[in-house]
């Protein structure tokens, strides 16, 4: 089952929580047509989808935390570039093999522990420095 964003994982800034949710959001969208079978055109659009969103929340929350001088902004910064290398290998993974169920189950599990590992111990440094230079 898919993890549910809660109050608890709020990071005090309603604009990377949204994000966060959004990011929720696409692993519940995932594990829903895991259900029936994700195929190659879904699988597709979700990998694009999932990269342009990514990066661009990336680099928002990259912002946000060096404004702040948060102490957790380089840390943060290193997790996001191996992130995206990760990501980045199931793509390339996806471009020369295709689809298969053991490529759609890795991305699942690649999302998962990003949420939370990533956003529910890292990303939540953002709370030690919400109301600096805000
Ligand atoms: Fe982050």
């Amino acid at each position: 089952m898919a993890i549910v964003w809660r109050e608890e994982y709020s990071v005090d800034d309603p604009d990377i929580d949204e994000q966060h949710q959004q990011l929720f959001q696409y692993l519940a969208d995932l594990e829903e047509n895991m259900k029936s079978g994700v195929d190659d055109a879904y699988m597709r659009r979700f990998l694009t989808a999932l990269g342009i969103y990514t990066r661009s929340h990336f680099c928002f929350e990259e912002i946000i935390m060096r404004r702040r001088a948060c102490p957790t902004a380089a840390k943060n910064k290193k997790q996001h570039k191996e992130l995206l290398k990760a990501y980045s290998q199931v793509l390339q993974r996806f471009e020369a093999e295709g689809i298969s169920d053991d490529l759609v189950q890795e991305l699942h599990d690649f999302l998962k522990n990003w949420l939370i590992h990533h956003i529910l111990h890292t990303d939540m440094g953002l709370r030690d420095c919400a109301n600096v230079n805000k």
